[in-house]
Parts: structure tokens; C-alpha cells; sequence
């Protein structure tokens, strides 16, 4: 699957955010090694801390079912103005599961994509050798 088909399933998924207090949505499909495809939304709670988001939704469910090595993801979120890049948070728990140099591409409403890596996103990723050690 290329990176726009990716792309499509994460803006299929933002239909599912539930942002009733950002009105945000925000949709990510993840693509593992075993073939599978894995998509999450964003949730949010009116305890705004609690809010997850895409990505994580994503990886979590994957994880859930089996799935645990990633080769690309996409975010698409259609209520922004600019491509919406993974949150801190998020890139720490991505980098968890996908090697540095796998894609991630975003987009937002204004039809721009951006291609990064997860190493590009989070250089100088705290204790990684130690996440590869422990599998
Ligand atoms: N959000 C995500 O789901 N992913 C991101 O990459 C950025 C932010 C969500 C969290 C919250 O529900 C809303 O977008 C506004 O921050």
C-alpha cells in the first residue's frame, strides 16, 4: 500500500474522532510489517488530559491484536488549515514500534502532504537501545 492510499484510510478514520470539544478531528493508519492495517481517532474526555489521540489509538489497537513492528503511518487531520504532524507524546510511543527511517506522512484540509521519518521527528531517541533489548 503507498503512502496516499495510507493516507486515505487515516482520513477514513478521522470520521470516527470524537472532539466534541476541540472539534478536531483527527484520523492515523499505520501499516505493519505483517500486512495488516491499523487505524485510530482521536478521543476525547471531559477531563481534557484524558484525550488520546490518533496515533496512539492507533498503535494501541494494533498492539491489542497482535500487531507490533509498523512500516509507515499517516494523519490525516480535515479540520486544520496545515499538515498536523504527531504530537511529543505521540512520536515517543510511535517510536516504540517503527524504525527510524519509516515514513510518516500528514496532511491537513489544504490538500498539502508532508513526508517525514519517525527518526526525523524524534531525534535523539531517549533510551531506544534499551526498547530493541528488551523484545
Ligand atoms: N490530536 C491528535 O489526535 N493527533 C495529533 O497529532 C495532534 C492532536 C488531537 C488531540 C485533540 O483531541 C485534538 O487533536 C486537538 O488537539
Amino acid at each position: 500500500m503507498d503512502l496516499d492510499a495510507l493516507y486515505e484510510e487515516a482520513l477514513k478514520a478521522a470520521q470516527f474522532a470524537y472532539a466534541p470539544y476541540s472539534h478536531f478531528r483527527v484520523g492515523a493508519a499505520l501499516l505493519a510489517e505483517d500486512g495488516s492495517l491499523h487505524t485510530g481517532a482521536n478521543v476525547e474526555n471531559r477531563s481534557y488530559g484524558l484525550t488520546v489521540c490518533a496515533e496512539r489509538s492507533a498503535v494501541f489497537s494494533a498492539v491489542s491484536k497482535g500487531s507490533r513492528r509498523f512500516t509507515a503511518l499517516a494523519i490525516a487531520a480535515p479540520d486544520s488549515d496545515y499538515p498536523v504532524g504527531p504530537c511529543g507524546a505521540c512520536r515517543q510511543v510511535l517510536s516504540e514500534f517503527m524504525d527510524e527511517g519509516a515514513p510518516v506522512y500528514f496532511g491537513g484540509k489544504d490538500g498539502r502532504r508532508v513526508s517525514a521519518t519517525i527518526g526525523g521527528l524524534l531525534p535523539f531517541d531517549s533510551l531506544h537501545d534499551l526498547a530493541r533489548r528488551e523484545e
